[in-house]
């Protein structure tokens, strides 16, 4: 599939939502490149994101994600993986929507619990009632990512392959 003008595709959602998996086959499909924004940020750093966590903490994590999401959102025909937590700064919001065409991978909190269920590398997650933190941060997050998509994708169930034939489908509607 070509599309028409070389926007950006930026993949937000939940932890364990499948925003990497999805966004490579799709870059893959759109002859994209696939730029993962965690991953860029501990190349930059040279620490993973649990030491970042560890060391300088959430907020500070957080300065980091904003200034490279605002890189990141300025490049042309790149499909952007963000962090599950890229919607909570309000100045990420419009950084997002302006960057490209925002597509929202929707898991419900059980599907990411047993995706999630020996994941040690999510310094949000790591507790002892790994389901009762999801549903705590989803609930506050849902409005946020539901208000920041152009696209919606629940993926509950579905493999990542549907996922992909579904939103190039919708891709190609809203282009
Ligand atoms: C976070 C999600 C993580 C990573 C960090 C914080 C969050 O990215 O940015 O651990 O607040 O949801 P993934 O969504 O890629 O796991």
């Amino acid at each position: 599939m070509i599309l028409a003008m070389k926007k950006n595709i930026i993949l937000i959602g939940f932890m364990g939502s499948g925003k990497s998996v999805l966004g490579k086959l799709l870059a893959r499909e759109l002859n994209y490149s696939f730029i993962d924004c965690d991953s860029e940020i501990e190349a930059q750093e040279r620490l993973s994101i649990s030491d970042i966590f560890a060391k300088y903490g959430e907020e500070h994590f957080r300065r980091l994600e904003t200034q490279m999401l605002k890189q990141l959102c300025g490049l042309d025909g790149a499909v952007i993986s963000t962090g599950g937590g890229a919607v909570t700064i309000d100045n990420n919001i419009p950084i997002l929507k302006e960057g490209g065409i925002v597509v929202f991978l929707n898991a419900s909190a059980d599907e990411i619990a047993s995706r999630l269920v020996d994941d040690t590398t999510r310094p949000l997650l790591q507790c002892e009632d790994k389901l009762q933190r999801i549903n705590n941060i989803l609930d506050k997050r849902i409005p946020l990512y539901r208000q920041t998509a152009h696209i919606i994708i629940n993926v509950d169930g579905k493999a990542a392959e549907d996922n992909l034939k579904e939103l190039l489908l919708r891709l190609s509607l809203l282009l």
